[in-house]
């Protein structure tokens, strides 16, 4: 069956000094206090993978993620990273497709669909991320809408490909905002989601794929949203920048 994950995006916050104490601190709590089916992955800032690599690596049930790579696989493209780099540091997963990659480095679907290839080809995992924004949310179609973002980068993919691909659910206004989706919510997305997968590659491959909920998830509302049938753990921002926070977060299936 599909795996419980609970990833934490800590996009552009902490200095290196900081970043260490704090995935020391999450690599000793998830060993200690975590159950072992449960994968936690953290991504840091880019620049700080390889050497936060080498204390994820020592825990089993724990990945350490890229927030992005570029769609190319190498060559004349300045300030880029490559998904072969990040394969080559021992990166495990490449979170592609966040909103706020969406919304302000005009990611489209068409780039993360070349995205979504790239990293398959260097055998790295996508947690491919999707979700409405409010003004969407309030009108109708919002649901259609999500799932056309995964038929637009994903569907292209052949059953053994997608496979190997994590969703995560997130609903733009509740990124940041405290306005956390109810697990009801979450629930009938991530059904429709997963009920949109079986029809393009069959149950047992959507009923195979893991579709994490994120949008202002935190240690009260965690078990809950976890509890749903079809949410199958969590893609954490805010609270992953806190070790406590974010193991509570992991102990919560
Ligand atoms: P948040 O962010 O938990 O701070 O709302 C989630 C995300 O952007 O992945």
């Amino acid at each position: 069956m599909r795996k419980k994950i609970v990833a934490g995006n800590w996009k552009m916050n902490k200095s290196m000094e900081e970043a260490l104490i704090l995935a020391s601190e999450v690599v000793h709590m998830v060993k200690d206090e975590v159950n072992s089916d449960v994968q936690v992955i953290i991504a840091p800032p880019a620049l700080y993978l390889t050497t936060l690599q080498k204390h994820t690596e020592a825990v089993a049930n724990m990945g350490i993620a890229a927030q992005n790579c570029s769609n190319k696989a190498s060559g004349a493209y300045t300030g880029e990273i490559s998904a072969s780099m990040l394969k080559s540091i021992g990166a495990t997963h490449v979170i592609l497709g966040h909103s706020e990659r969406r919304q302000y480095f005009n990611e489209s679907n068409e780039v993360l669909a070349e995205k979504v290839n790239i990293v398959l080809e260097n055998d790295l995992t996508p947690i491919f991320c999707c979700g409405e924004t409010l003004e969407q949310r309030q009108a109708e179609g919002f649901f259609e809408f999500v799932a056309s973002q995964l038929t637009d980068s994903l569907f292209h993919l052949s059953a053994e490909e997608f496979g190997k691909v994590v969703i995560a659910y997130e609903p733009i206004w509740a990124i940041g905002t405290g306005l956390t989706a109810s697990s009801q919510q979450a629930q009938d997305m991530h059904a429709f989601l997963r009920g949109h997968l079986a029809t393009k590659y069959g149950q047992e491959v959507a009923d195979n794929t893991s579709i994490l909920y994120g949008g202002s998830c935190n240690e009260k509302n965690a078990q809950e949203l976890f509890a749903c049938p079809d949410v199958d753990g969590g893609l954490i921002g805010g609270a992953s920048l806190k070790s406590r926070e974010f193991t509570n977060i992991a102990k919560s299936f």
